[in-house]
């Protein structure tokens, strides 16, 4: 999957060091000790497969990639001290490490380096991308925040709330590969807006996976806890669908584990969840939408590059880590 852009990511990572520099110690081992832990870095890859994907043969996109990749660690920085969350890419998170205070700051830190990054590649159109992305991702959390422990939350809300925190940035992602390559014409415009709905699709597809593992994932695999929405009282498809398809006497422990945020339930959760075709059902809708992004790049010219962006329409479903 990432075997024709394996040049292009030491490039990224390369500026993703050079970036992360400070003249403050604690901001260089805190954000180092983020990066450092890998993470699949599939936004930048995203940005760098859909650059080449549509015949880009410089080297500006490194850049792009590395802010996106950037972005994204502040969000989980933010992330994981509002989730209270311990566990991240297979090590203590942040916050456990360095306490909330820190995680915040070095957080604001990434997401002002990116926007330094990105003035620097000085396009009016990948600013705007970036900083609608940055907003929404923002807003998304924010509109999560005031789900958290609502047991009636709509499938429609829950899916608003993902397409805004996750597939946002998959769609700028997409998207600032195909600007940076295109020329300024109607031709551009069209696969600006197709990158967007495989983005958008992908990120969804992702997400829903996301939420899958959180019950039946393993912390090995995932690098973070399981059980994390639910002790949160998170409303996820797949405890919306129970609530909607199992017993009564499920759609109340549900609700109430949804209200009072409870971990002890674990295994009876996990257990409905499975039986009733909760998690099945979760992840059906993650296929559906891992097809609407393969359909979404028809149009683009057959390549390796595109094999690898199908390819990863297919990894988002099939995961466990
Ligand atoms: C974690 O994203 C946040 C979600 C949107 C689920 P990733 O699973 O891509 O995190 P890393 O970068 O690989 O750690
Ligand atoms: C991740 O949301 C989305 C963002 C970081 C904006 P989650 O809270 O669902 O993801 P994990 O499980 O902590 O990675
Ligand atoms: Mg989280
Ligand atoms: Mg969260």
């Amino acid at each position: 999957m990432m075997s024709p852009i394996a040049a292009d990511m030491d490039a990224v990572n390369a500026v993703i060091r050079r970036q992360l520099h400070s003249e403050v110690p604690l901001v260089n081992q805190i954000a180092e000790y983020i990066i450092s832990a890998g993470g699949k870095r599939l936004r930048p890859v995203l940005v760098l497969l859909m650059a080449r994907a549509c015949g880009y043969a410089g080297d500006k996109h490194h850049e792009l990639a590395a802010v996106i990749e950037f972005i994204h660690t502040a969000t989980l920085l933010h992330d994981d001290v509002v989730d209270e969350s311990s566990l991240r890419r297979g090590r203590q998170t942040a916050n456990a490490l360095f306490g909330n205070a820190a995680s915040v700051l070095v957080g604001d830190f990434l997401y002002s380096r990116a926007f330094q990054m990105m003035v620097a590649v000085d396009n009016a159109r990948v600013m705007q991308i970036v900083a609608d992305a940055t907003n929404v991702i923002a807003e998304g959390e924010v509109l999560q925040l005031l789900n958290m422990h609502n047991p009636d939350v709509s499938e429609e809300n829950y899916l608003q709330v993902i397409r805004s925190k996750t597939a946002k940035l998959f769609e700028a992602a997409a998207q600032l590969g195909v600007l940076i390559a295109g020329a300024d014409d109607a031709a551009t415009e069209a696969a600006i807006e197709a990158a967007g709905e495989y983005g958008r699709s992908l990120g969804t597809a992702f997400q829903l996976i996301d939420d899958v593992l959180d019950y039946s994932g393993n912390a090995s695999d995932i690098g973070k806890n399981v059980g994390d929405d639910l002790r949160e009282g998170k409303p996820t498809l797949p405890l919306i669908y129970l609530m909607s398809h199992g017993t009564p006497e499920q759609r109340e422990l549900v609700r109430s584990c949804i209200e009072n945020g409870d971990e002890q339930h674990f295994d009876e959760i996990l257990a409905a969840i499975t039986t009733s075709g909760a998690l099945d059902y979760t992840r059906q809708e993650a296929e559906k939408a891992a097809q609407r992004a393969a359909a979404a790049i028809t149009g683009l010219p057959n390549s390796q590059f595109k094999d690898s962006l199908l390819q990863l329409s297919v990894f988002a479903v099939d995961r466990n880590h």
